[in-house]
């Protein structure tokens, strides 16, 4: 059991989570992440390591509230227990001196790309970071992503920032402006590192992405998060999450991301209704679409 340190809503539809864990605290490292269940009779979901703290133990995560177990995390405080917090899994993101970074990231990926950024920073890069939300309320981490920043971008549909672009129509508004960038990096929903690589595709500039097809065990067993990349079949979990955006079969990806979509929906509508039924304990607990929000993420 893994102790719950904080868990709080960042903006209307993501929540952070910080969980004692210090075996995994102690050797993440950039671009991995931990398989997470609330509770025993749940699924195991994968969520990318954010942050962490190897003196307290404590690794963070943020999540969206998108289906069940999302919401299940939504609803859980400080001192609760988490059965499954394991991990680090997945290969470490590619670190090295590349010159100029261009780092993009959306919904959960603001927080996903905060190591990697850092880290990027770290290793003597210049880092230009892009983040993309549906509106300024949607924005967070906006201190820790600029302190690992050397510029830092927002763009959102509401005219609250200096462009409502989204990120790929930024990256092409840097690139057309002269910015030479040697590699990039995005993060978020399919869609959003979809139209990442397709910016960067004309510039030659290899773009890395986290991909998120569904995963069951998360460690190479189940074949769920089986994905096309360069023509050959690879393995999310243990092969990633990170791949060449350039080279990913992004229509497979997309359709098979929509595989459980039915069923996912009809699990929501039941849980939902769990809460609210008669007797059952948790009944007078405001249903999560007022704490998170049912929404799927655009492109999803
Ligand atoms: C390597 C990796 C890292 C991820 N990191 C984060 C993160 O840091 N924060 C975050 O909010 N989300 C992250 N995701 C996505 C997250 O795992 C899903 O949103 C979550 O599993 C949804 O579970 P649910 O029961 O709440 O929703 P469901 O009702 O199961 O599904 C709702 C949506 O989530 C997608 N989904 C469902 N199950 C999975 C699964 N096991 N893996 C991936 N996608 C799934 C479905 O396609 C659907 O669109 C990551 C996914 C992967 C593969
Ligand atoms: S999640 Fe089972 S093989 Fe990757």
């Amino acid at each position: 059991m893994n102790k719950i340190l904080r868990r709080e809503r960042l903006v209307p539809n993501i929540h952070v989570l910080e969980v004692h864990a210090p075996e995994v605290a102690a050797k993440c490292v950039p671009g991995q992440f931990v398989m997470v269940m609330p509770d025993e009779k749940g699924e195991r979901i994968p969520l990318t390591i954010g942050d962490w703290d190897r003196e307290k133990g404590a690794v963070t995560v943020a999540f969206m509230a998108v289906g069940t177990t999302t919401h299940k995390l939504a609803l859980m405080s400080a001192g609760d227990e988490l059965p499954v917090f394991v991990g680090p899994l997945g290969k470490p993101s590619e670190i090295g001196k590349f010159g100029t970074v261009l780092v993009a990231g959306g919904c959960f990926g603001i927080a996903a790309i905060h190591p990697i950024a850092r880290a990027l920073k770290e290793a003597g890069n210049t880092v230009v970071t892009l983040i993309d939300v549906k509106a300024n309320y949607l924005l967070y981490w906006e201190d820790k992503l600029r302190k690992v920043s050397d510029s830092f971008f927002v763009s959102a549909r509401d005219h609250k920032f200096g462009t409502t672009h989204y990120v790929q129509g930024k990256i092409k508004e840097l690139l057309d402006g002269g910015l030479k960038a040697d590699r990039a990096v995005a993060i978020g929903c399919t869609y959003l590192m979809y139209s990442a690589c397709e910016a960067t595709r004309a510039a030659g500039i290899k773009t890395t992405v986290a991909l998120n097809p569904i995963m069951v065990d998360g460690t190479g067993m189940c074949g769920a998060c089986r994905c096309a990349v360069g023509g050959k079949t690879k393995f999310a979990c243990v092969d990633g999450p990170d791949f060449d955006g350039h080279a990913v079969d992004w229509t497979e990806l997309f359709s098979r991301r929509k595989s459980y979509l039915d069923d996912e929906m009809k699990s929501l509508c039941h849980w939902e209704r769990s809460l609210l039924a008669p007797g059952v304990s948790g009944a007078s607990v405001a249903l999560p679409l007022s704490t998170g929000g049912a929404q799927l993420a655009p492109g999803a």
